[in-house]
């Protein structure tokens, strides 16, 4: 029955949970890489997560981007009031995505569903060390900047490592090296291994890996069976506070022999 369906999805989250050591995990029915309504599932799931965790005042809530990310941003409603008010800015600059995912474009639709603010931050691909490092130096880069590391609240999704290499277009040494790394999963621009080491950092500008132990709210997105050895890298030794929203595909495959 469907309330048997409820309880077990109950009881998934939190031995999910119990599994990760993380705050909490939610579970969504279905595979988010099978049937496109799973996704929409995430997006509700996180609109009331948010409704319910960011508090009144001035939120700044840095976003990735992905194309998990893009489905979720379109299933975002309201999330502003007379007491709380909310900045939307891309979490990391130009780490080879396509425009449509790119973080500075999921900043901007998350803002315009949820009634908020957003700030871009506009760092280009592919630029020589030289002009990187002095457009860092520029006043409204710096600003943007400044506004990323008072974050208060962290939206993302986690990849599947050699995937996510291929898609950026990462270099053949690169693959080879995160190969024999043993690279399995990616957030972030970092890359891990299954203990959820860091084998890997995409140098950009933005939110690093030690700033993020230091953010009260963090919500993880990502499901799918395929995805499941990268969540389960990933959620090791991601900060305890972190939310993940899930689906059953990704949990069952996850709590397999455990
Ligand atoms: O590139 C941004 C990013 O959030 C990565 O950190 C993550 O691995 C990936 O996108 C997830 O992408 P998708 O939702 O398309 O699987």
């Amino acid at each position: 029955s469907l309330m048997d369906q409820f309880l077990g999805r109950r009881q998934t989250e939190k031995k999910l949970a119990d599994y990760f050591g993380n705050q909490r995990c939610i579970v969504v029915s279905g595979n988010s890489e099978e049937q496109s309504k799973v996704a929409d599932a995430f997006g509700e799931a996180l609109t009331e997560a948010l409704d319910l965790l960011l508090p009144e005042g001035n939120n700044i809530i840095a976003v990735m981007g992905g194309t998990t990310m893009a489905v979720v941003a379109e299933q975002l409603t309201n999330l502003e009031n007379k007491q709380r008010h909310n900045l939307f800015v891309p979490a990391r600059g130009g780490i080879g995505e396509a425009v449509t995912v790119q973080a500075n474009s999921i900043s901007a639709r998350m803002a315009a569903k949820a009634n908020g603010k957003h700030r871009a931050l506009y760092v280009p691909e592919q630029l020589s060390l030289a002009t990187y490092n002095s457009l860092l130096n520029e006043p409204s880069i710096q600003e943007v900047l400044n506004l990323i590391s008072q974050a208060n609240c962290v939206i993302h999704s986690i990849g599947r490592a050699l995937h996510m290499a291929a898609r950026r277009k990462m270099t053949e040494e690169e693959l080879v090296m995160l190969k024999q790394a043993n690279a399995v999963a990616e957030s972030f621009g970092y890359f891990f291994n299954e203990n959820g080491e860091v084998v890997y950092k995409v140098p950009r500008i933005g939110i690093e890996l030690k700033g993020l132990a230091n953010i009260p709210i963090i919500l993880a997105i990502a499901g799918g069976k395929v995805k499941a050895k990268a969540i389960r890298a990933y959620m090791k030794n991601a900060p305890k506070q972190t939310w993940l929203i899930t689906d059953e595909a990704a949990a069952k495959e996850i709590l397999k022999g455990v």
